[in-house]
């Protein structure tokens, strides 16, 4: 039973010392097959921000797959944002910006949507595109596959506004046509799950949407620190959300959808 965690916006400099460790201890009790964090580690890409970062994934025993966000590049710093935007990440977090995760059941690819020009707002570029469809298309179509982002594909269900990530229409196309299963995205520190056909109304198959809250910062959105617990039970998979109560981790919300035909249906018990 292949469990994910998906924590996202821990934003190191503005992070809550009570709910990392609360956060801590709630992954060390569920023992994920592996953690996807997705970007903004940090708040100003600073190194001590990003040392802490570090120390505190240093403690996490499992398997990490990280993509960087937004905060993770200078925003201030005009010639480290520029020329080396991403070197204290690379340094201090992880060096690969595509990194894969794969097993029998499960592909996990992580794609970096961060730039220095349009800071706040993320792009896909060309040639990430190409790489998911070399990736994605070679294989098996039964395998699930993930997609890791920082900037989301789909707006929360009650706020079309946010920007979403840039060319986020080309390569939905490609994760359709390659039968990707899932992605999971950060930034707007929102929590909400979706079927990316409600926005991309296009596409052929549905493709499901797991977006995580901030998991331990205090730039929340109106909504409690959270983060996502995705379980794969083929042909079903449950997303979780687990929130801060102020003392623990807890579930508030699941979702379950069942795979058929290619399709993911929501299951009518689901919360
Ligand atoms: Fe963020
Ligand atoms: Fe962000």
């Amino acid at each position: 039973m292949p469990v994910i965690a998906h924590i996202s916006d821990l934003h190191f400099g503005t992070e809550d010392p009570a709910v990392a460790e609360g956060l801590l201890a709630d992954l060390c009790e569920i023992q994920p097959a592996l953690l996807v964090n997705s970007g903004d580690l940090t708040q100003r890409g600073r190194a001590s921000q990003f040392i802490a970062a570090r120390a505190f994934l240093d403690r996490i025993p499992f398997p990490q797959l990280t993509v960087p966000g937004n905060h993770d590049i200078p925003l201030y710093d005009v010639t480290r944002r520029f020329l080396a935007p991403l070197a204290r990440y690379r340094r201090y977090i992880a060096k690969e910006l595509c990194p894969m995760f794969q097993t029998e059941q499960l592909a996990v690819m992580g794609v970096n949507t961060a730039r220095s020009f349009t800071w706040k707002n993320g792009r896909i570029s060309l040639d990430q595109i190409e790489q998911i469809k070399s990736t994605f298309c070679a294989m098996p179509f039964p395998l699930f596959k993930v997609l890791v982002t920082h900037h989301p594909f789909v707006p929360p269900p009650d706020d079309p506004s946010p920007a979403l990530v840039g060319r986020g229409g080309q390569a939905i196309d490609a994760l359709d046509a390659c039968g990707a299963d899932l992605l999971l995205a950060g930034h707007l520190h929102r929590h909400y799950s979706a079927d990316a056909k409600t926005h991309h109304v296009h596409i052929k198959r549905t493709i499901l949407v797991a977006q995580a809250g901030t998991a331990i910062s205090r730039r929340r959105r109106n909504e409690p620190n959270a983060y996502n617990l995705i379980t794969l039970i083929p042909p079903e998979v449950e997303i979780q959300v687990r929130a801060w109560s102020g003392q623990k981790f807890e579930p508030i919300a699941s979702t379950r959808y069942m795979k058929i035909e290619n399709h993911w249906t929501r299951q009518p018990d689901s919360g």
